[in-house]
C-alpha cells in the first residue's frame, strides 16, 4: 500500500472537515485543518488589536506580526486534534462567530496564505495525510493524488452550522448564519490569491444527497482504489 496524499475542498460547514477527520482516522493517515490554521491567525489578529470596531482589517500589521505566529496541533485529553496558537490551546475560540465573522479577509492576505502554504506542505513531506480546505486541490497539493471537491447548498450548509453552534450552547439566529455562509462563499471564491475553485482532477462529492454513511463508503472505495489498497 503506498501511502497518499488526499485534498479535500469545499464551501464553509459543507461537512467536509468530519469526514476528512473520519478518512484519516480509518486509514491511519494525519489530519490537518487548514481552516483551523486561517482561524488562529484570525484570532491572533483579534486580539492584538488588528480588527477595528467596523471590522476593518490593520492588513500591515497583521503581515509584520506573522514571524511571531506558530500553529500548531496537538492531540488533546479528549482524544481529538486541536489548534494552539503560539502553544495556547485555542480550539473552542477560533470556532466562536466573531473569529468566523472576520477569517475570510484574513485568508484573502495573500503574505498570509503564503505563509500557512508552506506550514501546510510541510505536513504533507511524508505523505499519509488527509487535508481539508479550500484550495488544497490546487494550490497547496497540486499532485495530491486523491482530491475531491464536496458540494452542498447554502441552506444546508446553514443549517448544519447553526445545529453545531447551537450544541455548543451559542445563541445565533438561522438567519444570521445563512447570510455569514453565504458572505464567506463570496469572498472565498471571488479573492484574487488562491479563490476556493474545483481541481479539473477532483471527484465531486454531493452532500445534499448522500447519508453521512454513504459519504464515508464512498470516500473509502476511492481511497482504496488510489491507494491500491
Ligand atoms: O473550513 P473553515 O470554515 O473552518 O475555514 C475558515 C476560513 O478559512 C474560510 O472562510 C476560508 C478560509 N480558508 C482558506 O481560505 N483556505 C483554506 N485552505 C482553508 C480555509
Amino acid at each position: 500500500m503506498k501511502k497518499i496524499i488526499v485534498a479535500i475542498d469545499g464551501f464553509s460547514s459543507s461537512g467536509k472537515s468530519t469526514m476528512a477527520r473520519q478518512l484519516a482516522r480509518e486509514t491511519g493517515y494525519l489530519y490537518v485543518d487548514s481552516g483551523a490554521m486561517y482561524r488562529a491567525v484570525t484570532l491572533y489578529a483579534l486580539r492584538n488589536g488588528m480588527v477595528g470596531p467596523d471590522r476593518s482589517l490593520d492588513v500591515a500589521a497583521l503581515v509584520r506580526a506573522l514571524p511571531h505566529i506558530d500553529v500548531a496541533f496537538a492531540l488533546a485529553s479528549d482524544g481529538n486534534q486541536h489548534t494552539l496558537l503560539n502553544g495556547e490551546d485555542v480550539e473552542r475560540e477560533i470556532r466562536l462567530m466573531e473569529v468566523s465573522e472576520m477569517v475570510s479577509p484574513v485568508a484573502a492576505v495573500p503574505e498570509v496564505r503564503r505563509f500557512l502554504t508552506r506550514l501546510q506542505q510541510g505536513y504533507g513531506v511524508e505523505k499519509g495525510i488527509v487535508m481539508d480546505g479550500r484550495d488544497i486541490g490546487t494550490t497547496v497539493f497540486p499532485d495530491a493524488e486523491m482530491k475531491v471537491f464536496v458540494n452542498a447548498s447554502p441552506e444546508v450548509r446553514a443549517q448544519r452550522r447553526v445545529d453545531e453552534l447551537r450544541a455548543k450552547g451559542e445563541r445565533v439566529e438561522y438567519a444570521d448564519v445563512l447570510a455569514n455562509v453565504m458572505e464567506r462563499d463570496r469572498i472565498d471564491s471571488t479573492r484574487e490569491e488562491s479563490p476556493l475553485r474545483q481541481a479539473p482532477d477532483a471527484l465531486v462529492l454531493d452532500n445534499d444527497r448522500l447519508t453521512r454513511e454513504e459519504q464515508m463508503q464512498w470516500l473509502l472505495d476511492k481511497f482504496h482504489t488510489i491507494a491500491g489498497d
